[in-house]
């Protein structure tokens, strides 16, 4: 980087030393604590007593959008220098009607607008590295289903078994084969991914065990992914794609603990843990003849079930927010509460990755910074707009939803009131209350028509559920 920071020219250069101290306090923080630019932003926001103080990366394609650099008493924005041209970044600042900036907040703000592009360039390798090598992503969610598996990982990482994780497609596995290894005595060696299904089969042998110089002419001996993966964890991803051949080599190599390169006639001794996943269960493939029963036995026994996203929905907010969070960078988020809402009732076929890449499409296209129930796919907002959307341009009270919730119940108890009031968790006297509140009912719409996550009452939708609780209460 080739700009200096003057701070002399500033008339209290203590002032950014304060920041200086806060920021580089941030970084003893642990990795997934440490929010560089928000100490920053909070620290100047403190020493200059204004509103607001934002520090952010504008990548070109959003450059219209940027207010043009400007100093007035009441805001200023400024332009920060950034390593990578493509990017833009700027520091603004705004105080209330009752504050204005004098000269000295300017100098402070230019002074500060420099010490900035530090920061930044601090906040952008930190995320570099997490993608590219060590230290595996944080598990994200706080449910108690989330917090079980949390457990489970810890204990089975200490164990430095063979371990078999089983999930739907984009729940996790791969985070979660990454925390075993990270927790285990092991986190100093290798981890080491093969996902079997994009390796052709006729190169998975080689791939997997090695070859020996002079196989076949031409051919360059090398180190399979087992060698590489020595005194590490060597995760076979996708397990269940395995041809029954390599099944018979991998059974193999987990009992004897060694391996044999392809063209070779020694053993090799290995210390290497393994870790597969699947998202298709092995016992039933074993049931079907695709998969050896032996093999099976030997992976199963620890067992990491990944939960699919739908059986943790209050993981969402948590995970929605760390994604948008992620991309602070290129532009800050948030999310309505009708459309986290929406997000809460979708099924997720896709699991986490499919919440993932729709929030990343979301900070793409979304016209403003707030993600609106219309800014979300027809297929995630589908139901929960049609519902709950026309209620919202009604001005339907949460009364009336908890009311036709009751109401719908009943009738599922067959009109027995003590039944329904078990279901529901409520006290007599409350459903007594629900049943005489005539609600309106959805324009144009019979409650017999509402989709199953209105309607079904043994898994009554959280929305629903909330509303009486707090009528209830
Ligand atoms: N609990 C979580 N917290 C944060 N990120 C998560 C979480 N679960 C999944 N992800 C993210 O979702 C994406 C999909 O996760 P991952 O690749 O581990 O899924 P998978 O189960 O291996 O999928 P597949 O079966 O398709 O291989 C990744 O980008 C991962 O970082
Ligand atoms: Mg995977």
């Amino acid at each position: 980087m080739s700009y200096v920071v003057d701070i002399t020219r500033y008339p209290s250069p203590g002032a950014l030393h304060h920041i200086i101290a806060a920021v580089s306090a941030g970084l003893t923080q642990p990795e997934r604590d440490r929010d560089l630019p928000g100490i920053f932003e909070r620290e100047l926001q403190r020493l200059l007593a204004v509103r607001a103080v934002r520090l952010r990366e504008i990548p070109v394609r959003y450059r219209p959008r940027l207010v043009t650099p400007t100093r007035t008493a009441e805001s200023v924005v400024l332009g920060v220098p950034t390593t990578d041209s493509r990017t833009q970044a700027v520091l603004e600042a705004s105080c209330g009607p009752d504050r204005s900036l004098d000269h000295a907040d300017h100098e402070l703000l230019a002074a500060a607008a420099h010490l900035g592009g530090l920061v930044l360039e601090l906040a952008r390798t930190r995320g570099q590295r997490r993608i590219s090598t060590d230290g595996a992503a944080p598990l994200i969610g706080s449910s108690s289903v989330m917090q079980e598996l949390r457990e489970r990982v810890e204990r089975v990482a200490l164990t430095g078994f063979t371990a078999l994780i089983e999930g739907e497609s984009g729940t996790g596995k791969e985070l979660v084969a990454r925390q075993l290894h990270e927790l285990s005595g092991r986190s100093g060696g290798p981890f080491v991914a093969v996902n079997c299904a994009a390796v052709v089969e006729t190169l998975l042998e080689a791939e997997l065990f090695g070859i020996e110089q002079g196989t076949a002419t031409g051919v360059k001996g090398r180190r399979g992914k087992f060698e590489n993966a020595d005194l590490g964890t060597l995760f076979l991803d996708e397990v269940s794609d395995l041809s029954l051949s390599a099944q018979a080599k991998l059974l193999r190599a987990i009992q004897d603990v060694a391996i044999e390169r392809v063209g070779g006639n020694n053993l090799r001794r290995l210390d290497t843990r393994i870790v597969v996943a699947t998202n298709r269960p092995l016992a039933g493939l074993v049931a079907q003849g695709l998969f050896r029963a032996d093999l099976f036995y030997r992976l199963s026994g620890v067992e990491v079930h990944v939960p699919p996203l739908r059986e943790r929905r209050d993981d969402i907010p948590e995970l929605a927010n760390y994604f948008l969070s992620r991309h602070r960078q290129t532009r800050e988020m948030r999310i309505s509460a009708p459309a986290m809402e929406a997000l809460r009732a979708y099924e997720w076929p896709g699991n986490v990755r499919e919440l993932e890449r729709l929030l990343e499409s979301a900070v793409a296209l979304a016209e403003s910074d707030s993600i609106e129930l219309d800014d979300l796919p027809p297929r995630v907002r589908g139901e929960f707009a049609e519902i709950v959307g026309r209620s919202l341009d009604h001005g339907h009270s949460m009364r009336a939803w908890a009311s036709r919730y009751a109401r719908l119940v009943y009738e599922r108890c067959g009109h027995n009131k003590r039944r329904a009031c078990r279901r529901l968790d409520i006290s007599y006297h409350t459903l007594q209350a629900y049943l005489r509140y005539g609600g309106p009912a959805l324009p144009g719409q019979s409650v017999r028509q509402l989709p199953a996550w209105v309607t079904s009452a043994s898994q009554p939708d959280a929305i629903a559920a909330e509303a009486i609780d707090e009528a209830d209460a």
